[in-house]
């Protein structure tokens, strides 16, 4: 089974981030993946702390590797991120620059939620993603409070579904195209 790593990108307290993302973990389990959540709040890695730049790849710090490691040992990623102050939270950012290599050609897909679907969080992480050669392949937005409650529950979940499904799919050629490339000599 493919490995699709899902990332939390949000980490207050009272978050809705976390049931979002129990949702997205629904469905892609019963799409065939083998599913782990990365949850940026119990991660806690700290603001930036490496000496080197990323893309050297030299992580002197245990938290850096494991973090590489999750993200090189995946298939794929889903980041499940909300809108704050119409882009995306800082812990996702941080996540992101702490790697490098291990982003490059990796299939993501992004689910956003908020009072506009979180296009602006979407189009800003698309953007950052894309910089250190992620291959995004989508996105969906769930917007408040016609698709989801501020409580974090989804509604008309079999509409929500099929569209999250449909993202997954492509998330799913994408992996199989990868395995298609000759392994180099
Ligand atoms: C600091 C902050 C800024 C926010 N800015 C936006 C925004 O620009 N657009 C939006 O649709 N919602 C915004 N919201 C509302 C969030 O979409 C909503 O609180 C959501 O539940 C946040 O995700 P979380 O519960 O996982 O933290 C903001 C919330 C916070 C805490």
């Amino acid at each position: 089974m493919n490995q699709l790593r899902i990332i939390v990108s949000s980490t207050r307290p009272s978050r809705i981030g976390h049931k979002v993302t129990q949702w997205v973990s629904e469905q892609a389990a019963a799409e065939q993946w083998e599913v782990k959540i990365l949850d940026l709040a119990e991660i806690d890695l700290p603001f930036f702390d490496e000496e080197d730049m990323p893309m050297k790849g030299n992580y002197a710090k245990p938290h850096t590797q494991a973090w590489a490691s999750e993200i090189f040992e995946s298939d794929a990623v889903v980041v499940v991120t909300p809108q704050y102050n119409r882009s995306f939270p800082a812990p996702i950012k941080n996540a992101i620059d702490y790697l490098f290599a291990e982003w490059d050609s990796k299939p993501v897909a992004i689910v956003g939620y908020g009072w506009s679907g979180a296009s602006d969080a979407a189009a800003d992480l698309t953007k950052v993603l894309t910089h250190v050669k992620a291959d995004v392949v989508g996105e969906i937005g769930l917007s408040f409070p016609e698709q989801l409650s501020t409580e974090g529950v989804v509604i008309d979940g079999d509409a929500a579904a099929i569209e999250l499904r449909g993202l997954l799919d492509t998330l799913h050629r994408k992996v199989l195209d990868l395995d298609e490339v000759p392994a180099r000599s």
